[in-house]
């Protein structure tokens, strides 16, 4: 179905896709890996800032945090059919086999990282919540 709030999103994606098109020649599993990886470094920069290992940073984590929450508005829209091979994609079958399910674990990642994040404590909140999306959506939707 669609709503008129999808409407950012998929403005969103249209972006990150014409950006990727550009580096990727159109690539989807290529843009979704290179998504990805962003994600991770963003919550490298965040584990960092919430052990201790550097300092707390309000606008450097706010940052990070933005650049998962775009990485999340965008990523449903990566898996087009035809994206199901090649490109040493990861990608599971079950994410065309079970797209509500993939959806939905797209939209609580998206919920998880819309968060404003200015102390430390709420950081650490912010990463708890946020955490656990990677593992549970990589061991439903990404192949070993
Ligand atoms: C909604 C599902 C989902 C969530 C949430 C998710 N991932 Fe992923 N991730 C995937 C899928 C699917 C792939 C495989 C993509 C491909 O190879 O086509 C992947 C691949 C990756 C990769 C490998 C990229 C590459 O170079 O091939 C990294 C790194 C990664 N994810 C990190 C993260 C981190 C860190 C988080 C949490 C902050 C996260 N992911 C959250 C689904 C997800």
């Amino acid at each position: 179905m669609f709503k008129l709030t999808r409407i950012p999103a998929m403005m969103i994606a249209a972006s990150l896709v014409f950006i990727g098109s550009a580096q990727a020649a159109g690539d989807a599993a290529k843009e979704r890996q290179a998504v990805m990886k962003q994600n991770g470094a963003a919550i490298r920069a965040l584990a960092q800032m919430a052990k201790g290992q550097t300092p707390f940073d309000a606008a450097a984590a706010q940052l990070a945090m933005r650049t998962m929450n775009t990485a999340a508005l965008g990523f449903g829209y990566m898996f087009p059919e035809g994206s199901e091979t090649g490109s040493k994609t990861r990608a599971a079958p079950a994410i065309w086999s079970d797209r509500a399910g993939f959806d939905a674990a797209v939209a609580k990642y998206i919920a998880a990282t819309s968060v404003t994040i200015s102390d430390l404590g709420g950081l650490k909140a912010a990463m708890g919540a946020v955490g656990p999306n990677c593992g549970s959506c990589h061991k439903a939707y990404r192949t070993e």
